[in-house]
């Protein structure tokens, strides 16, 4: 099933979301702060998407759709476990016209609930460069907590900078 934000709608992916994904994941801003993987082809993409697994408990991949129906970012949660009942988080709007509109924020929650109420998470996990402060932003927002600091993880130019673990439990949503 998809799932309704107050603005945004998550959706599978497909191939025909080959294009978005590899034209963001070709872009140094987009991809600023997040590791980047080594140069694909839209078909290798195309490949991807169209021979993963669907969706399921160990691996959910939404894309995140504005209220016009746009494509504009994903977000995942995978790496679920039933004896643990924890997941990681990736997000991130490869649309950079509809940056710094609350989409983000909205689709963060909205994956959230999925996880907790779907899926019944009991804790949701991820990990943000420290100085990427929009990001931050958003994640303390919603009521994610830094639980730790992974040291030098991260090449930004040209230099080694760290990462925080975060962590939110269910019923600190906000
Ligand atoms: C980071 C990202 C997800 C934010 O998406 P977005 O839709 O623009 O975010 P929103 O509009 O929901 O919220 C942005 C918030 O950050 C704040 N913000 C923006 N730039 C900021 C900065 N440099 N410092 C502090 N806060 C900042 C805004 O004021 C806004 O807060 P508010 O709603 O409380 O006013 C998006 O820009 C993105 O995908 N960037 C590239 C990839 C990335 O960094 N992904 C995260 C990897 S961990």
């Amino acid at each position: 099933m998809d799932a309704y934000g107050e603005q945004v709608r998550l959706r599978a992916m497909g191939v025909a979301d080959a294009e978005s994904l590899w034209r963001w994941n070709h872009d140094a801003e987009v991809m600023r702060w997040m590791d980047e993987g080594y140069a694909e082809t839209i078909g290798q993409v195309a490949k991807w998407l169209d021979e993963r697994a669907g969706n399921a408990y160990g691996d959910v991949l939404f894309g995140i759709e504005e209220p016009g129906g746009t494509l504009i970012g994903l977000v995942r949660l995978h790496g679920a476990e039933p004896e643990t009942g924890v997941a990681d988080l990736d997000i991130y709007l490869g649309e950079k016209d509809f940056w710094g509109k609350g989409y983000a924020t909205d689709a963060m929650r909205t994956a959230c609930r999925y996880g907790f109420e779907k899926m019944r998470l009991r804790k949701i996990t991820l990990t943000a460069v420290v100085e990427n402060e929009a990001a931050l932003h958003i994640y303390r927002k919603v009521g994610f907590v830094e639980e730790g600091r992974l040291r030098q993880v991260f090449r930004h130019e040209g230099q080694w900078i760290d990462k925080f673990t975060m962590g939110l439990l269910a019923g600190e949503l906000r």
